[in-house]
């Protein structure tokens, strides 16, 4: 049970994540009965399965459940949500961005299966998010899945995550303002996971004020994500992270910590979180209790 709420979020999230975990096996390039041409969907699937914290798929499924959303539809969002970050996470671990070699406590992509390899499993994990929003068996609507690939083509694109990785890497030994800082985590990091929230919202209906505190709710808590990862890189290890820490300090990066210290980077981020609960109130909905626990879990967390 989650320690911050009386909601059962370890029992909800695990009921998710199956189904979840599910699809993505059958979904992310299925080495039966075809496989993809010379080892390609390997590195796919070494990128998406087995790892990370699937917050993105879980935002999805509990905004659905707020609105009492088509299930079916949330678990094809869910899956492609997770593959677009995956796809961020191998492009921002290879030489030419993060240079990382260690990702979800194994070996980053590019390390593992060359880099060329590991630009081909960004772009193919990209385009099968697509296609996984687009399914021709009757089973989303046709004009909720147009909706959906336009909430995650601007989310993904360079009004959202590639546009903050580009401010993001143009930013390295760079003093940004408060301002510019603020600009560079909405974009890279904020603007997928209010999209989760905004696109699971989508394979419902809600009023127009219920959905205008949602994207309050997923604004306050995609820029939470992000403090809170800043304040790991300098706070946890590595073997907790799966991932190199320090890493910001070392490549001179301009992050929340940099900029207000750790103390009030951690107030900071009880802020947000204090917001994101007051929007989720203000939506008026019913089913808030998994995005009200996952709020608390995301801001709370230690890896
Ligand atoms: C890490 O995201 C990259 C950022 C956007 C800060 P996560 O912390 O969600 O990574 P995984 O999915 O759990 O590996
Ligand atoms: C990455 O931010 C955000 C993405 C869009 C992938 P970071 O570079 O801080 O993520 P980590 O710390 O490597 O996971
Ligand atoms: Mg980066
Ligand atoms: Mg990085
Ligand atoms: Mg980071």
């Amino acid at each position: 049970m989650s320690p911050y709420t009386s909601f059962a979020l370890d029992a909800w999230s695990a009921r998710q994540l199956g189904a979840v975990e599910h699809a993505l096996q059958r979904w992310v390039a299925p080495p039966e009965p075809v496989p993809a041409p010379a080892g390609l969907g390997d590195a796919m699937r070494y990128a998406v399965l087995d790892g990370g914290k699937r917050l993105r798929p879980l935002l999805v499924m509990a905004a659905c459940e707020a609105v009492d959303g088509n299930p079916a539809a949330a678990l094809r969002v869910a899956c492609a949500v997770e593959l677009i970050h995956a796809y961020s996470l191998v492009h921002d671990d290879m030489p030419c961005m993060d240079n990382d070699v260690l990702r979800r406590g194994k070996p980053t992509v590019h390390v593992k299966f060359g880099q060329a390899q590991a630009l081909l499993a960004g772009d193919a994990l990209q385009a099968l998010a697509f296609e996984l929003l687009t399914p021709d068996d009757g089973s989303v609507d046709p004009a909720v899945q147009a909706t959906l690939c336009r909430m995650l083509a601007q989310a993904a694109g360079h009004q959202g995550m590639a546009g903050g990785q580009a401010i993001d890497l143009a930013s390295v030994g760079r003093a940004l303002t408060s301002e510019q800082l603020h600009d560079m985590h909405r974009l890279k990091t904020g603007a997928l996971l209010q999209a989760s929230v905004m696109m699971g919202a989508s394979c419902g209906v809600a009023p127009a004020a219920a959905r205008d505190a949602l994207r309050d709710y997923g604004a306050a808590v995609g820029l939470a994500f992000q403090v809170v990862d800043d304040i790991l890189d300098v706070t946890a290890d590595s073997a907790t992270l799966g991932k190199t820490a320090g890493k910001d300090a070392a490549q001179d990066k301009p992050t929340f910590v940099s900029l207000m210290g750790l103390t009030a980077s951690r107030n900071y981020a009880q802020e947000l979180l204090s917001q994101a609960h007051h929007s989720l109130k203000a939506s008026e909905l019913g089913h808030i209790d998994a995005l009200s626990a996952l709020a608390d879990m995301l801001v709370n967390r230690n890896t």
